[in-house]
């Protein structure tokens, strides 16, 4: 069933995507390499860029009756994976052929073929402080007087690009950072830019990349569960430049099963007495959460769904006294080839007990890198089309979270098809066409 009535006068006066669509990543690592590399294999044929929707996903339009499924790229105004140009910082040196070399993601057959790229490219110096990344010794930082000083330069970083590229996002495939909570500094923008310039110790280096961001009317993404844009003072920013902001760390391996998983318990109104969800993974990223301080921010990102999904103040007889544990395990022999491995008890009938064990032997960083592709050229869409641009928070691409962000007051949507839904129906509504509730009645005379 299409809803008539939702078409808005968006689609005509969303701005094209002409020109170069310049993106800013901070931390070029294993996400960020297999990315860029990822993204220039295709677009020499030698590759298909599966895993992302923006690339390879259709979006139905009209009735079921109507066969009209067009690909995304083809109903959107996205920008053309031609029109991408990179860069970034990191607190290492050396090109990305390097990096990628280091981060052993992709074989050497494949980053051969594309060698001369990823050399034309280094990272720009950091904006660091290892109290927030305890694991890291950086070798290419910026120094500055204060936090205030390190974001300026960091807005001064953007300027250049700007001057060679047509629209830019910035996104944050950095490091895990230590566990932050929100306090007085982050409730308010002037509360915020006078701790910068007081050196508040809850302003953590990838605020301060945000903060720069932000105030050059540039939209902002987190693949990293830090506390980063999801704090009062960065939504204020973000209305206020009309640059986008959305979630955090990105939905890819145990969580994007988990999302899936429960969302089937419950609507089938099966309980949950347990879930124990372990991992080993022998990457960067690994060792950087094997410091307790930056696994706590990883646990807290992971911990949050199943109440959300499960709802136990509703269904207080399947779901409300679960055990749920989160544990990862840095094991440095299988790099990025992380295994995770879940143990779900749930019960049935007359209260019956089952089990379901998941392994899931899977790749970080090729879930990630099209994650991240995706989330670019959207939020570029969103700074583009006038009634999404303002809001701030971009709620519809909760899809690619395991921490999504919301309106206060509203809890956030955590299942991965309820999740689908909002953002099809989002890119429906912005371009003019009806939006599709499933209902279905009217192929039967209704
Ligand atoms: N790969 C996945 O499936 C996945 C899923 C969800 C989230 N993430 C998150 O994405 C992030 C990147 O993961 P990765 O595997 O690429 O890690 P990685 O360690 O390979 O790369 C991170 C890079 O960030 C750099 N860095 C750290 N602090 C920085 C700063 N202040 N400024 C600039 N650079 C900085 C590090 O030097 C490193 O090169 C991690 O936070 C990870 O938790 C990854």
């Amino acid at each position: 069933m299409s809803t008539p009535g939702a078409a808005t006068p968006d689609a005509a006066s969303i701005q094209p995507a002409k020109g170069k669509l310049g993106i800013m990543m901070v931390g070029m690592g294993a996400v960020c390499t297999t990315l860029i590399a990822g993204v220039e294999a295709v677009r020499k044929g030698l590759a298909k860029p599966i895993g992302s929707l923006t690339q390879m996903g259709t979006i139905r339009l009209g009735k079921r009756t109507d066969a009209n499924s067009p690909l995304m790229r083809d109903f959107l105004p996205l920008a053309k994976l031609d029109d991408l140009v990179f860069t970034g910082w990191d607190i290492f040196g050396g090109n990305l052929y390097d990096a990628a070399k280091t981060a052993e993601v992709l074989d050497n057959e494949t980053l051969e073929k594309i060698r001369p790229y990823l050399e034309s490219i280094e990272p720009m110096p950091a904006a660091f402080d290892q109290h927030y990344v305890k694991r890291l010794t950086g070798t290419r930082i910026k120094s500055g007087k204060n936090k205030r000083d390190l974001a300026e330069q960091l807005r001064k970083d953007i300027q250049e690009f700007k001057k060679k590229t047509d629209r830019q996002v910035v996104i944050w495939t950095g490091s895990t950072e230590i566990f932050l909570s929100p306090t007085a500094v982050h409730q308010t923008l002037a509360a915020f830019e006078k701790g910068m310039e007081n050196d508040d110790p809850g302003i953590a280096p990838s605020q301060l990349y945000a903060w720069a961001a932000l105030t050059e009317g540039i939209p902002f993404i987190n693949g990293a569960p830090n506390l980063t844009v999801d704090i009062p003072a960065m939504n204020e920013l973000s209305r206020k430049m009309n640059a986008p902001i959305c979630g955090r760390d990105f939905k890819t391996g145990q969580t994007l099963i988990k999302s899936v998983l429960a969302p089937a318990f419950k609507a089938r109104m099966l309980g949950v007495s347990g879930w124990f969800s372990t991992n080993i993974l022998g990457n960067r990223d690994g060792e950087v959460l094997d410091d307790p301080s930056s696994f706590k921010t990883k646990e807290e990102s992971k911990l949050g769904l199943l109440d959300l999904i499960l709802q136990p103040e509703l269904y207080p007889d399947l779901y409300k006294n679960i055990f749920h544990k989160v544990r990862i395990n840095y094991y440095p022999p299988r790099g990025d080839s992380k295994e995770g491995w879940d143990n779900i008890d749930i019960f049935g009938w007359l209260g019956y007990p089952m089990q379901l064990k998941v392994d899931f032997l899977c790749r970080d960083s090729i879930l990630a890198a099209p994650l991240a592709l995706d989330l670019c050229l959207f939020m570029d869409l969103a700074a583009r089309t006038p009634s999404l641009k303002g809001l701030g928070i971009q709620e519809w691409l909760s899809f690619y979270f395991k921490a999504p962000d919301s309106a206060p007051g509203v809890y956030p949507e955590h299942d991965l098809f309820i999740q689908s839904m909002k953002m099809k129906n989002t890119l429906r509504h912005i371009m003019g066409e009806d939006l599709i509730t499933h209902l279905g009645l009217d192929y039967y005379g209704g």
